[in-house]
């Protein structure tokens, strides 16, 4: 059986209201999961959402022999003891591309790391090229086989010196992870910026590591022992994708919608694209207010590495430029397969022409219609839940477990305490997404 979302839209009446509770950032509780790897003891996690994937992050490090307790929602203990397998579980690592990160940890520790090429979101080639540099600069062998990697290190690994062709987030986080116990001075050139890292980089420190620059373009890593977690508790940073999702909804389908508990320092390109389309935003510490504009306009956006704007929020603010006056461009410049979804907004009545692979013309404002829908991936899923809520008529989404439910904790629930009609159902796996719902 599948899970479907079944969506009665609002017809572009602004009927939100209320607050909506931002959760912990997947983004970040799976490196946090991942880094346990790198302690020789108990390290607590708390605030960690409970999605699929951070789910499946744990039966992956249970399955290679760690041990994980889960305290209270949102809280575990893990600790990973002699005996830890050094191969990732292909059934379940094939099923996740963060698996990705453990490599650097399990590397470091055991000398040898083995692992399938990992899945994830269909929104692009995602290589692994950066992995396997990296891993030869710090001194390993690579080995490919036909679906999968052998990587050895057999006297531990080395510091090194690497500047990223691409400023890519999991290759920074892997590569900081390992610098951790490598011997001497690992330095990350061109890493990524985004604020995961450095809150990964915080912890890390806060338990005996010395990473330095963590958010900035150069990260310095002077590699020592393992971890201790005693006495300290990880606490997963707020998800400012889901913050960024939520500011959208608002923009769209509310008079006044509180978005509680995010960091809005974290959000400033989305809200500067907000507030260019003429939407009113108040920021407060830890919340931010959305109303609604009596006329949004039109703004070019173009995705980029952190700071810039996310391309996780990329399918989102599309939804909201359908409702601009005007033409909009979209410019998606990281991942080549992540406009997809397009042809599913155009076949609710949006009016988008792909220019190619990376860029969409959107002309607002059109009035959308409640469909059947499959998401591609996670965040075009809750795209399509948004443009669900403004569409006239009812929407059914397809494979909520398997992209929605990755990402996005107890997402229904938060939805309906602020007004938005939303069901979740069984039903059996359908092939023909094409006709309009009911
Ligand atoms: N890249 C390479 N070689 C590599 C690895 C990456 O060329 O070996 C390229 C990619 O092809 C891409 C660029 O580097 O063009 C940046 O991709 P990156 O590696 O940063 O993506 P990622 O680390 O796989 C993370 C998030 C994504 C998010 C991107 C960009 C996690 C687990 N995933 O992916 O999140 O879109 O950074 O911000 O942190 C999501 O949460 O839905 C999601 C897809």
């Amino acid at each position: 059986m599948s899970n479907i979302f079944v969506i009665k839209g609002f017809g572009g009446e602004r009927r939100l209201h209320g607050t909506v509770k931002v959760a912990g950032a997947k983004n970040a509780a799976l490196k946090a999961i991942a880094a346990t790897v790198l302690f020789r003891d108990t390290v607590t996690l708390t605030g960690i959402p409970e999605i699929s994937d951070t789910l499946r992050m744990f039966d992956l490090l249970s399955d290679m022999g760690g041990e994980v307790v889960n305290i209270k929602k949102g809280k575990y203990e893990v600790s990973i003891q002699r005996g830890f397998a050094t191969e990732l579980t292909p059934a379940i690592a094939k099923r996740m591309r963060a698996s990705v990160v453990l490599t650097g940890p399990v590397l470091a520790r055991y000398g040898k790391v083995s692992f399938p090429h990992p899945g994830g979101c269909v929104i692009g080639a995602r290589p692994l090229d950066l992995f396997v540099d990296g891993f030869e600069k710090m001194g390993a062998t690579v080995t490919i086989k036909e679906d999968s990697y052998v990587v050895e290190a057999k006297d531990g690994l080395k510091g090194a010196n690497f500047f990223l062709k691409n400023q890519s987030v999991t290759v920074t986080e892997t590569f900081m992870m390992a610098g951790v116990l490598a011997k001497g001075t690992t330095i990350i050139k061109n890493a990524a910026m985004e604020p995961e890292i450095a809150h990964l980089a915080n912890f890390l420190n806060e338990c005996g590591a010395k990473i330095i620059g963590a958010g900035t373009p150069t990260i310095t890593i002077r590699g020592g022992k393992l971890l201790t977690g005693k006495g300290r508790l990880y606490k997963t940073m707020p998800d400012r994708i889901e913050a960024g999702s939520f500011l959208i909804l608002g923009a769209l389908a509310a008079r006044e919608l509180h978005i509680a508990n995010c960091d809005p320092a974290h959000l400033e390109a989305t809200i500067e694209a907000l507030r260019s389309a003429g939407i009113p935003i108040e920021v407060k510490k830890t919340e931010i207010i959305v109303r609604s504009a009596s006329r949004i306009l039109p703004v070019d956006i173009k995705t980029h590495e952190y700071p810039g704007f996310p391309t996780d929020l990329q399918a989102p603010m599309t939804v909201l430029l359908t409702q601009a006056d005007g033409e909009s461009t979209v410019f998606e410049t990281i991942f080549e397969g992540r406009l997809n979804y397009t042809e599913s907004l155009s076949a609710m009545g949006a009016s988008i022409t792909m220019m190619d692979p990376h860029r969409a013309l959107v002309r607002g404002k059109t009035e959308l219609r409640g469909r059947k829908l499959e998401s591609p991936d996670l965040r075009a899923g809750l795209a399509f839940v948004i443009a669900a809520i403004v569409a006239k008529g009812e929407s059914v989404i397809h494979n909520v477990d398997t992209t929605i439910d990755r990402g996005y904790e107890d997402v229904e629930h938060r939805l309906r305490a602020i007004g938005v009609e939303i069901e979740r159902a069984k039903v059996l796996p359908e092939a023909n997404y094409g006709e309009p719902a009911k």
